[in-house]
């Protein structure tokens, strides 16, 4: 594979459930706003049905705006809520890391860069042998890790950090979500980011905002603008296109 065939920002999180859709969709708006072709791509996505308005598919195309369909956003679906590999198990199908790989092409010949959203966090079973971490790893994609920003996240986002850098991923940045409207009033959260820049020696992009349901799209897209440095995610992504096509 050529070892810039995927260009983008591969986003894992802390765990399950600590606002990876609702990070890559925002920042895929806002950078779509601004003009920029941003495709969002969940290689594997279990618990749902593509087209379900529950599912990560249907939730990343409605928030970002993308025209690809809630099939080719999400190739390989299987309906149990289980990591991937046991929810492919469960439909009676072995991942290969070959398979999933493949799968995204598509979105990434359409678009000039992709946000690729994992499932779980990074220690989660891909595959017989491999887990979320190695798909990131295969993809050459720098990685934005998305962490709840209250009490607990410098353990569970150094750990995360340390494992990446452990299989040669480059830990691009962070992103801390606020998970609930009350979180602004943990006192934790004025010093997570602090720690978390000291000890992980890896930068801060801000920290997410408490969204609320059917928030209007340009909201959302503002809302980003004023707490995300998408500067900093604008330049890490053209910095890989430009070493790309000079290798070319
Ligand atoms: N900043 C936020 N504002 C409003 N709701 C949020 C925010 N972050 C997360 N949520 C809500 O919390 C739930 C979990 O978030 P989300 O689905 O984005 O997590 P995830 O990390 O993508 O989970 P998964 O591992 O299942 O992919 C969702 O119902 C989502 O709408
Ligand atoms: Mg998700």
């Amino acid at each position: 594979m050529n070892k810039h065939e995927f260009s983008g920002l591969f986003l894992s999180g802390t765990d399950t459930g600590v606002g990876k859709t609702m990070v890559t969709a925002g920042i895929a708006a806002a950078l779509r706003d601004d003009g920029e072709d941003i495709g969002v791509w969940k290689p594997v996505q279990s618990g749902a049905l593509a087209n379900d308005p529950d599912s990560d598919a249907y939730r990343l195309k409605q928030l970002s705006g993308v025209e690809d369909s809630c099939t080719e956003i999400a190739p390989l679906v299987f309906p149990a809520p289980l990591t991937p590999l046991l929810a492919a198990e469960a439909a009676g199908k072995s991942l290969t890391m070959d398979e999933v790989v493949d799968a995204g092409r598509l979105l990434q010949k359409r678009h000039s860069a992709l946000l690729v959203e994992g499932a779980g966090g990074l220690a989660v079973p891909l595959t017989r042998t491999e887990m979320m971490a190695h798909l990131a790893a295969r993809l050459r994609l720098p990685l934005l890790l998305v962490a709840r920003a209250g009490l607990g996240t410098i353990n569970h986002t150094l750990l995360s950090i340390w494992y990446a850098r452990e299989l040669g991923i480059e830990v691009a940045g962070v992103i801390l979500n606020e998970t609930s409207p009350e979180v602004s009033a943990d006192e934790s959260v004025k010093t997570n980011a602090r720690m978390i820049e000291r000890y992980g020696q890896v930068p801060v992009w801000g920290t997410f905002p408490w969204i609320e349901k059917n928030l209007h799209q340009q909201k959302l897209v503002s809302l980003v603008r004023e707490r995300i440095d998408l500067e900093e995610i604008r330049s890490c992504i053209r910095s890989q296109k430009k070493t790309g096509e000079m290798s070319r």
